[in-house]
Formats: C-alpha cells, structure tokens, sequence
C-alpha cells in the first residue's frame, strides 16, 4: 500500500502493545495481539506514523520514554493518553463495557447505563482528542478507531481541525430499534456524522446506521450507491462504506506449512487422544455464545450416542475485562458447566469438553488450527470474528470443517463453504457437528478451498486499499 508519503496516525482505545511489570518490578513490553493490532501496525510502521492510545494501566503507568524507546525501536511514535483509576472505571468499564458494548452486540440484558459514565466517556474522548491536535501534521491521515472513541472526531473538530477524519467500527451497528433505547442517541450519531468517512464490517451494519440516522436526523440529505452513501449534515460531508476486516492470508498460511506449527499439532493430539477434536476459541466474552456452545456439544452427546469416546470438544478462552462484573459472572457458569458436563459423560480414558483459561503463542495458536478436525466459532453477535479467518487460512491441507454462527460478521463471506448455525439453536448446532464428524475428505476439502480462495482474495491489504481509496479520492 502506497501511502505517498503521508504519514498514517492510528487513534484507538488501546495502545498496540502488552505491558508488563516483570519480576524484578520493571516494565517490560510485547507487540500486543489481536485483529486490530495485526492489521494495523504495518501500515503505521510503513508510513513512519504515530499510534495514540492508552497504556492500559492507570497513574501508575509506565513513562512516556519507556513507550517511546519501544517505539523508536519499532519505527513508529507511540503516544500514551494518560487516563486515571477512575477515568479507567467510568469510561472503559463503564460506558464503553457496560452501555455501548452490550447495546451494539443486541445483548440488552447486558446493558446498564448512568450519566456519570457518558460524561466521563466524553471527558477521555475529548482527552484523545487534544492529543491528536498536538501529533498531527496538516498532510496526516488521521485513523480513528472502534467504540471506544467515537466522539472523538466531534472533539476534533471543536478544537478546530478541519481536515479530512477517518473513523472505523470494528464491532456491529445495531438495528435502529435497539439504537433507539441508547440514552443520547442522536448526540452519539451527530458525533459519527464529524467524521468525513465511517467504515462499518458489513452491508447490515452500514443499513441500520443510515436508517438511525434518518431517524434521529431527518433533515439530513443522503445519497446512495452500491457500496457508498454519502451523508449531507449541517455543512459536512460523511462518506459511509463497509469493509470486512480480514488478516495477513499469507503469513498463517505459510506458518501453518512451518515445522513449529506441525511440532505444535503434534504435541496437542498427542495429549487429546481422540477421533475427533473440535476447538472453540475464544475472548473471554459473553456475546461468543460459548456456554451455548458447551450446551450445544452436550445435545451433540444425548443426540447421537455414537459419538461418544470418539469427539472432544476443546475450549479456550483468553482472559479478558476480568473486572467487569459481568464477565466474572460468565467465567463461573463456564466453570460449572464444564463440570456439570463432563461429570455426566466422562468415561475411563476420555473427557468430552477439555476447558482452558489461558492465552496461546503465535506458534501454538497456529498448531492449534492445523491439529482440530472442526472450529466452532459461533458468537451470538460479533463485528467480524477474525479466528473463523485464522483457521482457514492455517488448514493449508483443506482437512478441517468450520461451523460458523449467522450472526458473525464474517458470515457474509464464509457462509458458502461453512456449516452455518443459529447459535441459539442448540439441536442445529449439535446436527451441524454431527454432520461435520461424519463428512468425508472431498467435501471438507471443497468447502474449505471456498473459504480460504474467498479469504485470500479479501485479505488485509484489500481491506486497508478499499478503506483508503476514498481517502485518496478527496
Ligand atoms: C474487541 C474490540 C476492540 C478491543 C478488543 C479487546 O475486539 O472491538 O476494540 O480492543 O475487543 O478488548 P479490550 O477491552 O481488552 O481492549
């Protein structure tokens, strides 16, 4: 990607790094991992940009130096924004966690709001501003970031900033009549509406933000064609797109065929000892419908007796918000349902559901797709879900069934060679199981060849090109 020497600056909640205290009590730093960073930092590395965010720790953050050796070392700026214990309680744990995040994924039994948090969100949002003000030079492109932040752009603008701003969302837009019980929700789409360029993951998401935005905003003029709508609002001009994110198709593709990721298989079948194994993995989160999942595999168990001692089903989940109490509430009916299961169907020399609390390597991550027979990624809602792209990408050899929810956003490019499910439907899940347990060479192989000449085709350079063609255009 060419981006004529114009310098790309990343905004988004997290900075694109790990940081530690190691046992010595210093600090010590690691890339960071998932979808965003990976797709992100080589076009921040590659322009020689900047990357502003948050250290994730508190008043007791690491200092600026230590960030910007790291950095330097790494051929971009990192700009920390300083947020305090309790900017961290009200605006991440807060707004963000607890009012947008269930909102957006439909989950509203999740969502609880005050008015304290929304302040405090608008407080950071406007903090993240100030520092993009003082980073960016007139000729950047200014890259801004998830749900975290989206009123940024409105605070840029207010401190006077007239230049072009980009604003990506990385999880779903609902539909308007969950928008619509969203406290503020004209404030929130007259705040998306500063941006000059909104990217949605799907053609869903980008519908139900322009029919909120007829809705809450009549007045405003809009005009459409296959990919684009183009928002007129009070002397601004919004362009409104979707790109599926995607990965590096390449790099798990050519690790997978690497002698670590075959050791790595190796060693995982090794220690399963089964016919079949199945992998779910997964952020420690309530919109990835793992309990549905476990219960789904149970159903697989009483609906088909022939499968047990012959299929495992194994679950990793990455430790994620443990501080939010909803996620520690998710974590202990994990842990009893687990137990429940495997307490009813355990006999001498297998165990059905083998449950990991834990976070994977690269290398293990990549054995782990190449040793599993079947991936059950199946969220109750999610923005993409990067993992369904991953294991695709690392099945080189085209053995391996990939049963994926319809309410992933990834479905609207996978689906033609997936089982799709309702992941609330635990019968169809457990048929789909079934179905993929049974299912010969020929057609694994034909329906993953769909999947991976699909991803292939839309990696993330195609997403990072599609996004900044518009860019480009202005
Ligand atoms: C999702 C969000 C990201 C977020 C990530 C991890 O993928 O879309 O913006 O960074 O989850 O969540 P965390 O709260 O740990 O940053």
């Amino acid at each position: 990607m060419e981006f004529s020497n114009r310098k790309v600056i990343v905004v988004s909640n997290r900075l694109p790094i790990a940081i530690f205290k190691n046992e010595s009590g210093g600090w010590e730093i690691k890339p960071g991992t998932g979808g965003l960073v990976t797709a992100l930092e080589p076009i921040v590395r590659k322009s020689k940009g900047l990357w502003i965010g948050w250290s994730g720790y508190g008043e007791n953050a690491p200092s600026d130096e230590i960030l910007a050796d790291y950095g330097e070392k790494n051929n971009f700026k990192l700009v920390p924004v300083d947020i305090t214990e309790k900017e961290i309680a009200q605006y991440y744990r807060g707004f963000s966690n607890k009012s947008i995040w269930p909102l957006f994924h439909d989950m509203l039994g999740h969502f609880s709001y005050n008015f304290t948090n929304l302040n405090t969100y608008k407080d950071v949002n406007r903090k993240f501003a100030e520092k993009v003000a003082e980073y960016a030079g007139e000729n950047d492109i200014i890259w801004i970031h998830d749900y975290q932040l989206i009123c940024v752009g409105r605070y840029l603008r207010e401190l006077g900033i007239k230049r072009n701003l980009n604003f990506f969302l990385h999880i779903p837009f609902p539909s308007y009549d969950l928008f619509r019980r969203f406290p503020h929700n004209r404030e929130m789409i007259e705040a998306l509406l500063s941006y000059n360029h909104i990217g949605f993951q799907t053609a869903i998401d980008r519908r139900n933000f322009i029919s909120s935005v007829k809705w809450l905003l009549p007045d405003t003029i809009t005009t459409a064609n296959r990919r684009q709508t183009k928002i007129q609002y009070e002397g601004n001009e919004t362009i409104v797109g979707y790109y599926p994110i995607s990965i590096d198709f390449n790099e798990f593709n050519e690790a997978s065929k690497s002698r670590e990721a075959a050791d790595a298989a190796w060693y995982l079948r090794e220690n399963t000892n089964v016919d079949i194994l199945a992998l779910g993995l997964d952020r420690l989160d309530y919109t990835k419908g793992i309990p549905e999942r476990f219960l789904a595999f149970e159903r697989l168990l009483e609906k088909y007796p022939d499968t047990v001692g012959k299929i495992s089903f194994l679950q990793i989940v990455v430790p994620s918000r443990l501080n939010v109490r909803e996620y520690q509430d998710l974590k202990d009916e994990l842990d009893s349902l687990v137990g429940r299961i495997n307490s009813r169907f355990s006999i001498h020399g297998w165990v059905p559901i083998h449950y990991q609390f834990r976070t994977l390597n690269r290398i293990q991550l990549i054995g782990h797709y190449k040793a599993i027979d079947i991936a059950l990624v199946t969220p109750l809602r999610d923005g993409m879900n990067l993992i369904s792209k991953e294991y695709c990408a690392s099945t080189s050899d085209n053995r391996g069934v990939l049963i994926l929810s319809e309410f992933a956003g990834a479905a609207a490019q996978l689906s033609k060679g997936a089982l799709m499910v309702n992941p609330y439907d635990f019968d169809q899940t457990a048929d789909a199981l079934y179905q993929a347990f049974n299912m010969d060479h020929e057609e694994k192989a034909r329906r993953m060849r769909l999947m991976r000449s699909e991803i292939r085709r839309n990696d993330l350079n195609r997403w990072v090109r599609w996004f900044f063609r518009e860019e480009y255009r202005q």
